[in-house]
């Protein structure tokens, strides 16, 4: 069966008031979008239910972050029980900005993902080297490191729940788009990995979508690459051109 186009919205801290908000919701309310993707955005979470109030019933919502546990003394956290009591399906896992702002490691973020599918959300969890580990040439080794911890808490079965991101940090809100050449690369890497370490069954079905500043005017010629099945979009999913990224395979 052929992997369902999937594109993300990533808000990150914005918009900054309701009313930019729902100005965004009118433009993807209105729009007309291939009902062949998979729609999921991620508005910060004091927004997540206000926004899936009033936003169109064919896209989902997805939280930023959780932690790793179910309830208690745990000060400016959100459960992934909470989330799915809420009825918010997806959650953003092990973002760039998360690993490097916040000092999230990739155990940590291993144990969020097995807390978050245990809880029953699916999660996108993002990877993705530095343009120091580029250019040292250590790119497949520091994405199969991510995933690794990963691979080490879960089940195969598990990985039915997982979108893969892979957002090189160096794209990242930096308008330097990486090349088709370099998404399919590590995309394709991504899969010879989860063919080896999990099975060829998940190498095969598990989406592997591309982060690092996805515009309307990239979005074509890399949604056209083999292994790229999707993208999660930071800047331009809160401006009127992530209708046209979320269009890119039409
Ligand atoms: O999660 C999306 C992301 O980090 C990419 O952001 O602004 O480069 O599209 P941007």
């Amino acid at each position: 069966m052929p992997r369902q186009f999937f594109v993300g919205g990533n808000f990150k801290m914005n918009p900054t008031s309701r009313e930019q908000k729902e100005n965004i919701v009118k433009i993807l309310n209105d729009a007309d979008v291939d009902p062949n993707t998979e729609v999921v955005i991620a508005p910060p979470s004091l927004y997540i239910l206000p926004l899936a109030n009033i936003l169109r019933k064919d896209f989902k919502v997805a939280a930023q972050n959780a932690y790793i546990k179910t309830s208690g003394a745990f000060t400016g956290e959100i459960s992934p029980a909470q989330l799915v009591d809420a009825e918010v399906p997806y959650v953003i896992l092990g973002h760039s900005e998360r690993r490097t702002l916040f000092g999230e490691t990739s155990e940590l973020v291993a144990q969020k993902t097995r807390a978050a599918i245990d809880a029953g959300l699916s999660v996108i969890l993002c990877i993705g080297e530095t343009l120091v580990e580029r250019e040292a040439g250590q790119c497949t080794q520091v994405i199969e490191k991510q995933l690794q911890a990963v691979v080490q808490v879960t089940k195969e079965a598990d990985w039915s729940k997982i979108v893969i991101a892979y957002e090189p940090v160096w794209a990242i809100g930096t308008g330097k788009v990486a090349t088709t050449a370099q998404a399919q690369e590590a995309h394709s890497d991504i899969r010879k990995f989860l063919r080896q370490a999990v099975s060829s069954a998940v190498a095969e079905n598990t989406r592997v979508i591309y982060g690092g500043s996805v515009t309307a005017g990239n979005c074509s010629d890399l949604a056209g690459q083999p292994d790229v099945d999707g993208f999660l979009v930071g800047g331009a999913s809160l401006k009127p051109e992530f209708v046209n990224i979320i269009n890119s395979r039409r």
